[in-house]
């Protein structure tokens, strides 16, 4: 009898981790906390098509992020912390007041989220959508990454008046780039470049013309994305007919390049394999290239440079001859002359010299 009572007690206890694990699995509840010493420094949506937690970004650095779980290829779709990376020991924790607290190992705080109207966070998820969301116990969402974007935008997500994309800097480097892509709060959809170190945004190098109609910007769940218009109606951004969103996974994320674009990518493997990359549907501008960046704005490449779309139609910066690439690892920095810098090297090697 003992032994029937041992091994009954010990199965429930083996399971009772078991049960607590499967309920925080969507509801991620007050107090609950995540490192990326732990083992599995995530958590992932109901299906398991999302993650959000610490993303391995290079040697011990981590992103705070959202990704695709199930794909072989690395797509972050969203970053905390404009994107910058953090150390081993960080941690983030729904605190038992409903701040999205990171911290750092010494327990420094760097990034929070919390409710927009001070109402009382019950939970957080992560949703199938890619949405992480703060919820209120009536399912309210009062804080969500929808409506805090960084480059990406998915299905079933809106932009509101006023809101914007912003490319990263380099495919790498999540940090804010040169781009934005802005619903502006007179309707109107553009695209800029941001002037640095002023941050004053140049001429639009493309926008939608529609100034006093637009109302949102909308990627609905049959992966159409669209303005929608005062007058009810829709304006699309491509005549393109999207492939089903129950076979392939959407995204459109304004890139690097300042090209916006469609991808779409296979949820489960086909025959032949995963597919090394995302498949692009369409992009705007069509020729980033032959855009007009206006006066102040030096083009896609940065200055002294020049752009050429190569086969994939993505922009190829490359320098005249006598110049050579301000920053050798990123292309769209622009260009600068040789013989500045050989005037530099003479210099130094006289001081050495000397
Ligand atoms: C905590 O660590 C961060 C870097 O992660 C550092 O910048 C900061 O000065 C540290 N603060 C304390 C109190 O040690
Ligand atoms: C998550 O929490 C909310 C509010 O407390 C509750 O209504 C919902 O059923 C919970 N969901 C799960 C899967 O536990
Ligand atoms: C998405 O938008 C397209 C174009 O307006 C429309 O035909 C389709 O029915 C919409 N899908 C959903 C799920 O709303």
């Amino acid at each position: 009898m003992a032994s029937l009572f041992q091994y009954l007690l010990c199965m429930v206890l083996l399971q009772l981790p078991l049960f607590i694990s499967a309920q925080t699995y969507n509801n991620i509840t007050l107090g609950s906390s995540i490192s990326n010493l732990d083992e599995k420094p995530y958590w992932t949506s109901r299906s398991g098509d999302f993650a959000f937690g610490f993303h391995p970004h290079h040697k011990d650095f981590f992103l705070l992020a959202i990704w695709y779980a199930k794909i072989p290829v690395k797509t972050i779709v969203w970053t905390a912390n404009d994107g910058k990376p953090v150390e081993r020991g960080a941690k983030i924790q729904l605190t038992s007041n409903g701040v999205l607290s990171l911290t750092t190992s010494n327990g420094t705080e760097i990034w929070k989220a919390e409710a927009i109207d001070n109402s009382q966070v019950a939970y957080a998820a992560i949703l199938d959508t890619g949405n992480f969301v703060l919820s209120t116990a009536e399912s309210k969402f009062v804080w969500a990454t929808f409506d805090n974007p960084t480059d990406t935008i998915l299905p079933n997500q809106v932009l509101d008046l006023g809101n914007k994309l912003s490319s990263r800097l380099t495919k790498d480097d999540y940090t804010v780039g040169r781009f934005e892509f802005v619903l502006l709060g007179d309707g109107n959809l553009v695209f800029y470049t941001i002037a640095r170190p002023t941050e004053k945004r140049n001429e639009p190098y493309w926008a939608s013309g529609t100034v006093d109609s637009g109302t949102q910007l909308e990627f609905n769940q049959s992966g159409y994305i669209y303005l929608t218009l005062k007058s009810g109606g829709i304006r699309s951004l491509s005549s393109e007919r999207p492939v089903s969103t129950e076979e392939y996974y959407q995204r459109a994320t304004l890139d690097y390049d300042g090209v916006f674009r469609q991808y779409t990518y296979p949820k489960s493997s086909p025959t032949n394999g995963w597919p090394e990359s995302w498949s692009t549907f369409w992009s705007l501008p069509q020729d980033i290239c032959t855009s007009s960046f206006g006066e102040f704005g030096s083009g896609v490449c940065g200055f002294n440079s020049y752009c050429k779309l190569d086969k994939d139609q993505r922009p190829e910066c490359l320098c005249p001859p006598g110049y050579s690439f301000i920053d050798p690892d990123n292309s769209f920095k622009g260009c600068k002359p040789n013989f500045v810098q050989q005037l530099q090297s003479a210099a130094v090697e006289e001081m050495t010299a000397g």
